[in-house]
């Protein structure tokens, strides 16, 4: 079926084939017999690369132009939601049946906010975590929904992700039951029994527009699905780089997918050596200036230092500790061709679109702390494998594993590349998950009866496979515990929220994080210092990610949680009687004490020194401790502890920025972040009031204070720069400052 004939709009077809498609897929054209124009709700499983994508937006647009309401797009990560952000925006140049332009909006962050703004919005890409904080809060719009898209739909499979989808798809289904759904999944087995719980019709094929030769190697000989073999030339001593090497030779690009973040970094750096002899002149001049822009990314630590060094011999690496401005410019490169070969950690296989002609499985078993080596799911690999031959860079793609010996080589075959992916299963029923949940439940007006509850968790993806029951002892736990804290009461047959139970599930804690805020600020530390709150919301179970102190900083600590013993909100668990506990208190430490180091700028690279404290973990960490101390001023507002409303908020402002007091009034400045803002400090320029009547000599002599910055600053600070000082100014200036981005 062509674009041409489709029963969309002239001008929609027309950015369509623009970007390159003419004819539908088969899988794409079943779908639009199936009914996915005509508001029929579908399950979609289909391989990698098949382009599930478009029959969202075909769907998308169709419910958009003829002004039938909104359509929200859900996916399970940030990253994958700005790209599909960027796919959708290419539409908003089209006009709706009332005249106006379609306009696509994206929301991912912020959790206490109902985000009213979303409204003026046709198409909004969400995450499921920020989808399931709006429904909390109650927000309009939601009601406004006609076309709800899931993306990567077999992820409830996933035990941290997917409850929360599931729940988010069954409320939305009791707000809207009349909108359209489409769920677009990776083949999987079960896929019509996630079909019939969604009230929707299956389509599962197996086409994929791209052939993907998935094969194993074994001593530089890879067998492929197929009977096939083909010798890899042998470069270095590492199989995968020497797979790697060949596909650099035909033209192409390797994504190396490892299983920890290590790996991915010692295979990147063995990788760099050989990929170097197979650079072009033009292409090596790009990457130093590209290592450059690595470099002024972010504060220099030894990370971004190392990663310029890998990306001027056209190698990199791609893991949770890199800084997001790093993921984003290295994807970037790859997604150019300008970097040869990617190692990565998992965090890459899902959805995103790469141009690598060959992917590289690493490893099929991963480690987990607690659980030891497990081989991963057969779903697993084919997402990762999934990334190669993409239809927009490569004509063909090679997915391959690696064995050691023959025997593992007929095994991977077997377990792997003729192998058919898992059923999914619901994760839901465990308390930890479900507390949450219940009371959002209840707060938010889904239910106000223990029936209502039940009735309401019955209509999960979980109720469907197992028996509602199953989850009724727990529910049942959870409401004792809800009740027993305050944060529901019971009038007759109605179970209502409290205020604490309500602001709790709008803040989109965990009620057990908000017993401990709640607890701790009633109780107080003896001594109450940064360190009080900063320990008390690394006690919660919402911190995120949790920090593991290694064996050689376990004395340390013990000696640090011994000294500030009286400033802890908790007491310290015992040694002797309740080892693990006690362990976990010094994680606990530990985190705080980042986070402190972080406020008493502390710079990034010793923080990697010092803890072992990686960007990407430290941005994490800011992220939900700010989130956490605001949730805190929110419990401290509502339980009227105003002594240390101040407190905490001036902590949340110095999280935020990693400064010291005294360079909050210069970091509330646009442009100014923790390095530069100590510079302007360390000048004698301090206050806001020192800015506006500095001469702009003064600011642009300062380093990393260029010419535009210091217009900038002056702006802010209503200062002027009279119109022959600044053509002086201009005249004078170097050529523009390096610049680097703060965080
Ligand atoms: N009919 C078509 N003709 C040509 N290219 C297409 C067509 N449909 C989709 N594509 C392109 O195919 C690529 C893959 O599409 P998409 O990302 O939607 O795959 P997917 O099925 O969602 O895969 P995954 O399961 O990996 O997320 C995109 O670059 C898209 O532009
Ligand atoms: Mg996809």
């Amino acid at each position: 079926m062509k674009i041409e004939d489709l029963a969309i709009p002239e001008t929609a077809r027309q950015i369509i084939i623009k970007s390159g498609i003419t004819e539908l897929y088969p899988p794409q054209e079943e779908a639009i017999h199936a009914g996915a124009l005509d508001g029929k709700n579908l399950v979609l499983a289909s391989p990698t690369a098949s382009g599930k994508t478009l029959i969202a937006e075909l769907c998308a647009l169709k419910h958009i132009i003829k002004g039938n309401g909104k359509v929200l797009y859900l996916t399970p990560l940030r990253a994958l939601a700005s790209e599909k952000y960027q796919e959708f925006r290419r539409y908003s140049v089209l006009r709706k049946n009332d005249g106006r332009k379609i306009r696509v909006g994206i929301s991912t962050g912020d959790y206490d906010s109902s985000d009213n703004w979303l409204e003026r919005y046709d198409i909004i890409i969400s995450t499921n975590e920020k989808t399931d904080s709006l429904l909390r809060h109650r927000t309009k719009w939601m009601g406004e929904i006609s076309l709800i898209v899931a993306d990567e739909v077999h992820l409830l499979n996933d035990g941290d992700r997917g409850p929360t989808l599931e729940v988010v798809l069954a409320r939305l289904m009791q707000i809207n039951p009349k909108a359209q759904l489409l769920a677009l999944s990776a083949t999987v087995r079960n896929a019509e029994e996630a079909a019939e719980w969604l009230k929707a019709d299956c389509i599962t094929t197996e086409w994929r527009p791209v052939v993907l030769k998935e094969g194993v190697a074994c001593q530089n000989e890879i067998l492929f699905k197929d009977g096939g073999a083909t010798k890899i030339e042998k470069h270095s001593k590492n199989p995968a780089i020497n797979l790697a090497l060949h596909i650099i030779k035909s033209g192409g690009q390797a994504l190396i997918f490892a299983s920890t973040r290590k790996n991915s970094v010692s295979l990147a750096k063995k990788a760099a050596v050989e990929v170097n002899s197979f650079l072009s002149k033009p292409l090596k001049r790009f990457l130093e200036r590209f290592a450059e822009q690595i470099l002024a990314a972010g504060e220099k630590t030894r990370i971004s230092d190392l990663l310029a060094d890998l990306v001027r011999r056209g190698t990199a690496f791609h893991n949770a500790g890199l800084s997001g401005a790093h993921r984003r410019l290295i994807e970037k490169a790859f997604r150019n061709g300008k970097i040869k070969v990617l190692t990565a950690t998992p965090t890459l296989a899902f959805g995103v679109n790469l141009p690598a002609r060959m992917v590289v499985v690493h490893d099929y078993r991963r480690y987990e702390p607690g659980y030891g080596f497990y081989p991963i799911a057969v779903l697993e690999y084919k997402q990762m494998a999934g990334r190669a031959g993409r239809p927009r860079y490569d004509k063909v793609g090679e997915a391959i594993l690696l064995a050691k010996t023959k025997d593992e080589q007929d095994y991977l075959l077997e377990s792997y590349v003729l192998a058919q992916p898992e059923r999914i299963w619901s994760k839901l029923a465990v308390e930890r998950v479900l507390r949450s949940h219940v009371l959002a439940t209840i707060a938010a007006d889904f239910a106000h009866t223990e029936q209502g509850i039940y009735d309401f968790f019955g209509k999960t993806f979980y109720a469907y496979q197992y028996e509602a029951k199953a989850m009724r002892d727990v529910i049942t736990r959870i409401l004792k515990f809800l009740y027993d804290e305050e944060m529901i009461d019971v009038s007759g047959e109605n179970i209502y929220a409290t205020r604490f139970g309500r602001r709790i599930s709008e803040l989109y804690i965990d009620p057990v994080t908000g017993v401990l805020i709640r607890d701790a600020l009633r109780n107080r530390a003896p001594m109450l210092t940064d360190l009080s709150f900063l320990h008390m919301i690394a006690h919660t179970p919402d911190i995120f990610p949790r920090l593991r102190p290694y064996s050689r900083e376990t004395d340390e600590l013990a000696l640090f949680v011994d000294k500030h013993r009286s400033e802890f909100m908790f007491p310290v668990p015992d040694e002797w009687e309740d080892r693990i506990a006690y362990e976990g208190f010094l994680g606990e430490a530990k985190l705080a004490r980042v986070l402190k180091s972080w406020i008493e700028e502390r710079s990034e690279d010793e923080l990697i020194g010092k803890f072992a404290v990686q960007p990407g973990d430290l941005y994490r960490v800011i992220d939900s401790s700010k989130w956490l101390l605001y949730a805190s001023q929110e419990l401290a507002r509502l339980f009227k502890h105003k002594d240390i409303l101040p407190n905490l908020s001036e902590l949340m402002e110095r999280v935020r920025k990693g400064v010291k007091k005294e360079l909050l009034p210069l970091v509330k400045l646009e442009g100014i972040g923790r390095v530069r803002a100590r510079i302007l400090h360390n000048a004698g320029l301090k206050t806001v009031d020192d800015l506006k009547r500095a001469p702009v000599e003064k600011l642009t002599s300062l380093p990393l204070i260029g010419l535009k910055l210091s217009k900038k600053i002056k702006d802010q600070v209503g200062g002027f720069i009279k119109a022959e000082e600044w053509e002086k100014l201009k005249k004078g200036e170097e050529p523009e400052q390096k610049a680097i981005t703060e965080y």
